[in-house]
């Protein structure tokens, strides 16, 4: 069910970007398994989001090559780069809920890129559909509010919303960005449980990027470490450790952030931290 991924030598920037900037991505190498579950963390700026919106198919590599699955996406013809985005689900950190939107009609809307516009009308009739939606919800905490107004929900339901989603999408490869930014330590937790066990249920390929270094270092079996549009590391998360941690946040030490607090070993002062004599 879960799509390969590989990058060789790809490297992004922004058509926004001034001439001179540094790329948002230098080129890297990355291979991610189907079914793999791999969190990307580093201080803002690193290259998170520039990552998610390459690995997307909604920025295109500035060099080098990117396969998903067996196709090279940018290779293929419109059409076909269209089915393919169909596959994956992109969940940025603010979702772009139309604001006046039901719940409802957010969720079931998830379900339709895959889908015809006639099969996509019938959809939202269909028996189940409901059913669906409620229970997506439900596993984040919402199920009372099915028919509530986008616009009526806070930040962190709407986040969530945004998380349901992504359980209705008929993907093969969820790229999720910071979905916890604006949760509490528990829903943080629950929803990131949900998300990864789902994603190990299903066999989809799961990205995310996360602030929360404890919960992707216990709840991610692989972790990327980004600075400055560099991959740092690639690594177990059992193989990160504290000192790789407080040279990935260096001069950032504020955003070495935690659901719970962080234990003592990451946060010791005697910690040797790179760019300090
Ligand atoms: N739309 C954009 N236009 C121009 N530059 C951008 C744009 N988005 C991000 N960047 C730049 O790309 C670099 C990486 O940003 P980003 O991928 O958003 O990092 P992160 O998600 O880790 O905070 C930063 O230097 C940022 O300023
Ligand atoms: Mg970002």
């Amino acid at each position: 069910m879960g799509i390969a991924l590989r990058l060789q030598g790809a490297g992004a920037r922004h058509p926004a970007a001034s001439p001179g900037a540094r790329p948002a991505l230098a080129p890297l190498d990355l291979r991610i398994e189907p079914g793999e579950a791999v969190a990307v963390i580093g201080p803002s700026g690193a290259g998170k989001t520039s990552l998610l919106h390459l690995l997307a198919c909604a920025l295109r590599p500035a060099e080098g090559r990117y396969w998903l699955g067996e196709a090279e996406p940018w290779q293929l013809p419109r059409r076909q780069l269209q089915r393919l985005r169909g596959q994956l689900l992109l969940a940025p950190q603010t979702p772009p809920l139309p604001p006046r939107q039901r719940v409802i009609t957010a969720l079931t809307a998830a379900r339709l890129p895959a889908l015809g516009f006639w099969a996509s009308l019938g959809q939202l009739v269909r028996p189940g559909a409901l059913e669906q939606a409620h229970a997506a919800l439900e596993r984040f905490g919402l199920a009372d509010k099915l028919f509530e107004r986008v616009d009526r929900l806070s930040g962190g339901e709407r986040q969530r919303v945004g998380l349901a989603r992504a359980l209705l999408a008929p993907a093969r490869l969820w790229l999720v960005d910071e979905p916890l930014s604006a949760l509490d330590p528990t829903r943080s937790q629950q929803a990131l449980d949900t998300l990864v066990g789902l994603a190990r249920e299903r066999g989809v390929t799961l990205v995310a990027s996360l602030h929360q270094v404890d919960l992707a270092l216990s709840r991610f079996p692989r972790v990327l470490g980004l600075r400055e549009g560099r991959l740092m590391f690639d690594l177990p998360s059992n193989a990160v450790g504290a000192e790789r941690l407080a040279q990935l946040y260096a001069q950032h030490e504020h955003e070495l952030q935690a659901a719970a607090p962080l234990p003592a070993e990451i946060l010791s002062p005697r910690l040797p931290v790179a760019g300090r004599c």
